[in-house]
């Protein structure tokens, strides 16, 4: 492994991510330096269906992606011609969403004669965090146990250093934020869900309902959040569709019961390992609950508990930038050009396996960032 070379000039990268329904692009000009993040969403486009339509995405991404990638350039005030290197989401996600991205950066990366690396999103979203923590939380430190919790994935994973990381435990059906969709969508509240029914929550008692805390003390680190979300359904059809003031009892109940399962066992997790840090991001990491209630457990157990802002908690390109910065400057600084290897999209890539053989990823070359 060649280190950084101390000293060496950072070199101004390129970040794209499109591997659900956000075409995002970021630059950065250093491992914690964003110069600028553009985030395009298709949830307009996906609303009235309620949930994401993969054909739909992949074709919005395809018109999407010259535009967000042209903006993010701007804002930088940088040249496509001054970019050095392509960082890029290669798995897991929607194939067809994913291609978008690998292909373009590919593209850009051959007429630029620049390297490209293919990235693991949830390793993006863990990395978000190296961009600098939201207000009133500690920065990110190593060894951590992040809970990375969105619409697509709720995983905890053991993070020992930079670019190395397993995952402990995952969900075994729903991820938490499709179980917050799933149930905004029975309310009538639309989708996405998790923002409304966090608001609403804010307003309720969370020990109005009797909610189910699913494999909260079984099932080790792995997660369950199909039977909450069944327990609201079962609830609507004894008593109706709640209005006023029930309708925020409802919403927080439920909230405190999906919290409560997530602390529980990322803190669990924790301690199990000896571990003193941990990290909370992907989009349910907005959840004002949910940060408050890992922030106060936490706290009372020594525990320090870094969350990003919320705009590089949902998906973004900064993050995936974040993530491939070291090994991107590794081969900028070893003079790398773009190589005709066969980066392709890897939608079922698990965090601690190392990359498909399709996905070229340097990090995998034995060494951590
Ligand atoms: O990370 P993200 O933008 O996309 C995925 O990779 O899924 O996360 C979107 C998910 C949605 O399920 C949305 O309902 C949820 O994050 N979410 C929230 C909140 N804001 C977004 N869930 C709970 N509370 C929130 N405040
Ligand atoms: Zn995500």
């Amino acid at each position: 492994m060649t280190p950084l070379t101390p000293g060496a000039r950072p070199p101004v990268i390129l970040a794209i991510e499109s591997s659900c329904d956000e075409t995002a692009a970021a630059v950065l000009d250093g491992p914690d330096s964003l110069r600028a993040s553009i985030v395009h969403s298709q949830v307009e486009i996906h609303r009235r269906y309620g949930g994401v339509v993969p054909e739909l995405a992949s074709r919005n991404h395809l018109l999407a992606i010259d535009t967000v990638v042209a903006e993010a350039l701007q804002e930088a005030g940088v040249e496509a011609s001054e970019l050095e290197g392509i960082a890029v989401t290669a798995g897991p996600g929607l194939a067809g969403a994913l291609l978008v991205g690998t292909e373009f950066a590919k593209g850009l990366g051959a007429a630029l004669d620049v390297p490209v690396v293919g990235v693991h999103h949830l390793e993006g979203h863990l990395r978000a965090a190296a961009l600098g923590p939201a207000e009133g939380f500690a920065p990110l430190t190593y060894p951590c146990v992040a809970l990375l919790v969105s619409g697509g994935h709720t995983s905890l994973v053991h993070a020992e250093r930079p670019g190395v990381q397993h995952e402990i435990g995952r969900t075994l059906d729903d991820a938490a934020g499709e179980a917050y969709d799933k149930v905004s969508k029975e309310l009538g509240l639309g989708y996405p869900g998790g923002a409304v029914l966090d608001a609403l929550a804010a307003d309720g008692d969370p020990a109005a309902i009797a909610m189910p805390r699913p494999m909260m003390h079984k099932g080790g680190d792995d997660f369950s959040f199909s039977g909450l979300k069944t327990a609201v359904v079962y609830h609507l059809r004894n008593h109706g569709v709640p209005e006023g003031q029930a309708l925020h009892d409802l919403a927080a109940s439920f909230q405190e019961a999906a919290c409560e399962v997530l602390v529980h066992k990322t803190l669990g997790a924790a301690r199990r390992l000896g571990i003193r840090s941990v990290l909370v991001s992907g989009g349910v990491a907005c959840n004002r609950r949910l940060r408050a209630m890992m922030l106060e457990k936490a706290s009372r157990r020594g525990i320090s508990v870094c969350v990003p802002p919320p705009a590089l908690c949902t998906d973004n390109a900064a993050m995936i930038g974040a993530a491939a910065y070291p090994r991107l400057w590794r081969h900028v600084a070893r003079g790398a050009r773009f190589a005709e290897h066969g980066l392709n999209a890897a939608p079922g890539w698990r965090i601690d396996e190392p990359p498909p053989a399709d996905v070229w990823s340097p990090a995998w070359e034995g060494d951590p960032i």
